[in-house]
């Protein structure tokens, strides 16, 4: 059995911001406007107004405070309410595929790596702009990497179970290491129009270079430990997919064929079984919570954030020690947790322990225990 050790993260970030306010006005704007159209049927009782949306609320309810796209000139045009991406001939490279790619070079630059050090490409994303052929081997074309590449997707906690994937294959020997890359364009899933999750998403790509821990050049983290788990839920659901056109109303514009969620209950629901997971994962591994420097935890809500440092040190966390970037990226799916790592994780000392965990629909949860090693 060999160690397997991150040795470079890459964070790829869209030039355009939304903000709160901004966001907040162009829904409005649209909430107004479906008032307006619908004012006979609303007036008879039979449809209820659209509400209004509010930069307080968003705060308070999410910790988000604004996100970055690829294209918010669609999301914040009341006349069209989600992003407008432009039509690419097979010839390109795909969205996803560029997105990764500057990821993935800032990962393997961290690393002190090329491409012919890598062995193979996992794309662990929630959503993939097409079925075939594999996002992953696009990328792994454009990188110019020899072996292999193939996508997989768990929804939010895509990056963590790639990285088990990656670690598990470099730990049997089968490889020596790993790009796992997480585009992820939030904004073609979310539904831009419904007020109780128009603000949750935004997009980004992130990369993590995983190898053999003799072949590390410099500072990484050694992954004493991974573990996934998942079970069953429908509160965090989308329906869209290949068999739509076969179903009767399937290419309709449904609610449902956008991310759609019942967030109290996952609140409620997804708490507990994240807390459970992650300290009885540090138990089995030895390791006591005051052990534990840091807490990269997947970035979909601050107040749940908190009760999960909380629980699992038995303790409110000092500052830092459960860093959040919600507030400025806003949910980004399984990327979160390793920008938080990303940006978060330079100041570690020597053999101080920290945990990746992720958590989402699925329900899913993965983790991964690291340690500090300076070279
Ligand atoms: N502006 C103003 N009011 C709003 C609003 C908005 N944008 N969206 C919803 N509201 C209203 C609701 O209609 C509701 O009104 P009511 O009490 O009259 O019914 C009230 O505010 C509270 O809404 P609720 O949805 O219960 O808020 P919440 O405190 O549960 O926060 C989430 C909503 C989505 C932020 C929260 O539930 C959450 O983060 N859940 C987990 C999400 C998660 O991790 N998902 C994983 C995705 S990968």
């Amino acid at each position: 059995m060999h160690t397997a050790a991150i040795t470079g993260t890459g964070v790829f970030t869209p030039s355009q911001i939304i903000t709160n306010a901004e966001l907040v006005v162009a829904f409005n704007a649209y909430a107004d406007r479906m008032n307006e159209k619908n004012a006979e049927a609303i007036a008879a009782g039979e449809m209820a107004p659209m509400q209004h949306s509010s930069e307080e609320f968003i705060v308070k309810a999410s910790g988000i405070e604004q996100r970055y796209v690829m294209d918010k000139t669609g999301i914040l045009d009341p006349e069209v309410m989600h992003p407008l991406l432009r039509q690419r001939s097979d010839d390109e490279p795909g969205i996803m595929a560029e997105m990764a790619v500057d990821a993935a070079t800032k990962a393997l630059a961290q690393a002190g790596k090329t491409a012919g050090d890598v062995d193979a490409v996992i794309c662990a994303a929630s959503n993939m702009e097409r079925p075939y052929p594999a996002v992953a081997i696009e990328i792994q074309k454009l990188l110019g990497i020899d072996g292999f590449a193939f996508d997989m997707n768990v929804a939010c906690s895509s990056a963590t179970f790639g990285l088990q994937v990656a670690a598990d294959m470099i730990r049997s020997g089968s490889i020596r290491s790993a790009l796992v890359v997480n585009p992820e364009i939030c904004s073609g899933h979310l539904e831009w129009r419904d007020r109780d999750c128009h603000f949750i998403f935004g997009d980004v790509a992130t990369a993590t270079l995983v190898e053999r821990i003799e072949d590390a050049k410099g500072p990484h983290f050694e992954i004493l430990s991974t573990r996934c788990a998942t079970e069953f839920s429908n509160n965090i659901r989308n329906n869209n997919g290949f068999l739509r056109r076969s179903r009767p109303d399937g290419v309709a514009d449904r609610r449902d064929m956008q991310f759609m969620q019942n967030g109290r209950k996952v609140f409620k629901e997804v708490l507990p079984m994240v807390s459970e997971h992650i300290s009885t994962h540090l138990a089995d591994s030895g390791i006591a919570s005051d052990d534990l420097k840091r807490l990269w935890l997947h970035q979909a809500n601050k107040a749940m954030n908190d009760f999960i440092g909380k629980k699992v040190l038995g303790r409110t966390p000092e500052p830092g020690e459960q860093p959040n970037i919600l507030q400025d990226y806003a949910n980004t799916s399984s990327a979160g947790s390793i920008i938080a790592f990303a940006q978060n994780s330079d100041d570690m000392a020597d053999q101080e322990i920290g945990l990746i965990c992720s958590f989402g629909a699925g329900y899913s949860v993965g983790s991964a225990i690291l340690r500090r090693h300076m070279g």
